[in-house]
């Protein structure tokens, strides 16, 4: 059988966490990858087990066979690469964020939509299976009215003034650090759950580490030694650590959200609670297969990830019994399993996955929180 053939560009942290999704799905096979040059482009592919490299993406993207390309390169290379993608008529997968500025995402959804080519940004976050169910379940009237959200995504591998990135560089990242990188996820997984969107915010941030010490070789190539001062250069930081956002939801719903990159000993975990009318739900991303079931009147609940106890609408999304955890692997091949449906023709309907509209969305939050930040005030979502 005739498999799709898929390219990759960047192949970092996330790009093989694709790589390997992709080669569960079994109807697709990744033919190449671009990096951002020729030496590492065939180191990657070696490691990798690839037999096509290229040393400039362009050169990808004139890959006739290719038929759809995952960006998985920093954010601020997310727009050029789309839109140059889109324009030879590939289906692109993006990382999150869609871009680094509503002009540039209103663009790439305007071209997808012209193309007619599949578009989506990797919100994995919704296919941990509890989301889907979580978002029936909403949608069956089990929560009642939703009151209030409220939860955080904290992680500690900025904790230290050492702690170096891309990411925080702005010409590299984008204006934002944690709202756009993490905060995106979690207003995304909100209001794709609740279905509501937020109308208002207002937001406060923080810079804890105003100075940090960026490594001045590349850091594996410290990998077991202890670096002198001499190692390091001063840099000035200007995106935030940490933000708070009030929050009012469509229903008249309040909320609020915390994110900060220097909570020690939070590695990754987003967590939220939604207060209903009927119930309330609590989960959390570091122990993803269950969801804690808040009553007033009654036992509160825990219920597993377990394809015989959640809504037959979400079965597709659980590949193991319950007990067999599945986790942060295994939502991209569940993500990638609705958009290669998609790009084989075996689904119908509305995308089922966020696309780059749900992209878009999320730089409209983040400019409204950048915004309402910088005069200190609420302010409406455009
Ligand atoms: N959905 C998620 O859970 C998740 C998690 C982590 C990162 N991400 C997103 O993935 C993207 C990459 O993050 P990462 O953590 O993998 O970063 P990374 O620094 O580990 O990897 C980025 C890769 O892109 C390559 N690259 C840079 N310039 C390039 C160019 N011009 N052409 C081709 N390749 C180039 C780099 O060499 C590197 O290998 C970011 O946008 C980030 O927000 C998403």
């Amino acid at each position: 059988m005739e498999k799709i053939k898929v390219g990759v560009i960047g192949t970092g942290f996330i790009g093989p966490a694709h790589i390997e999704a992709l080669r569960r799905l079994g109807k697709v096979e990744v033919v190449a990858l671009a990096e951002s040059s020729d030496k590492l482009a065939e180191s990657k592919a070696q490691m990798l087990q690839i037999d096509r490299h290229y040393g400039d993406y362009r050169l990808l993207l004139k890959d006739k066979d290719i038929q759809s390309v995952h960006i998985c390169s920093p954010n601020y290379l997310h727009y050029e690469m789309a839109r140059a993608a889109l324009q030879e008529g590939k289906h692109v997968i993006c990382e999150k964020p869609l871009a680094v500025s509503v002009h540039q995402a209103e663009e790439l959804v305007e071209l997808a939509d012209k193309k007619g080519l599949v578009n989506a940004v990797n919100f994995n976050i919704r296919y941990y299976p509890l989301m889907r169910q979580l978002r029936l379940m909403v949608d069956k009237g089990d929560m009642g009215q939703i009151f209030a959200v409220q939860g955080s995504y904290l992680q500690d591998w900025l904790f230290h003034p050492t702690d170096y990135n891309w990411r925080l560089e702005p010409d590299q990242s984008g204006q934002s650090r944690a709202i756009a990188d993490i905060g995106s996820h979690w207003m995304d997984l909100i209001e794709y759950v609740t279905h509501l969107k937020i109308t208002e915010l207002c937001a406060d941030f923080a810079t804890f580490h105003k100075i940090r010490k960026k490594p001045l070789k590349p850091v594996e190539t410290y990998a077991g030694k202890v670096l002198s001062p001499k190692d390091y250069q001063d840099v000035p930081i200007n995106t935030e650590d940490y933000a708070t956002v009030l929050l009012r939801f469509e229903n008249d719903g309040r909320g609020v959200m915390t994110v900060n990159q220097v909570a020690a000993g939070r590695k990754n975990r987003l967590y939220f609670e939604l207060d209903g009318s009927r119930q309330a739900v609590a989960w959390e991303s570091e122990t993803p297969n269950q969801i804690w079931i808040g009553h007033r009147d009654g036992n509160n609940e825990i219920l597993m990830r377990d394809p015989s106890l959640v809504y037959p609408d979400c079965k597709n999304l659980i590949d193991y019994p319950g007990g067999h955890n599945e986790g942060f692997p295994d939502t991209f091949k569940q993500l990638l399993k609705e958009v290669y449906a998609q790009i084989s023709g075996r689904a119908f309907g509305p995308p089922s996955y966020p696309t780059f509209a749900d992209g878009l969305r999320e730089m409209v939050l983040c400019e409204a929180i950048m915004d309402s930040n910088s005069k200190r005030t609420w302010v409406k979502v455009g």
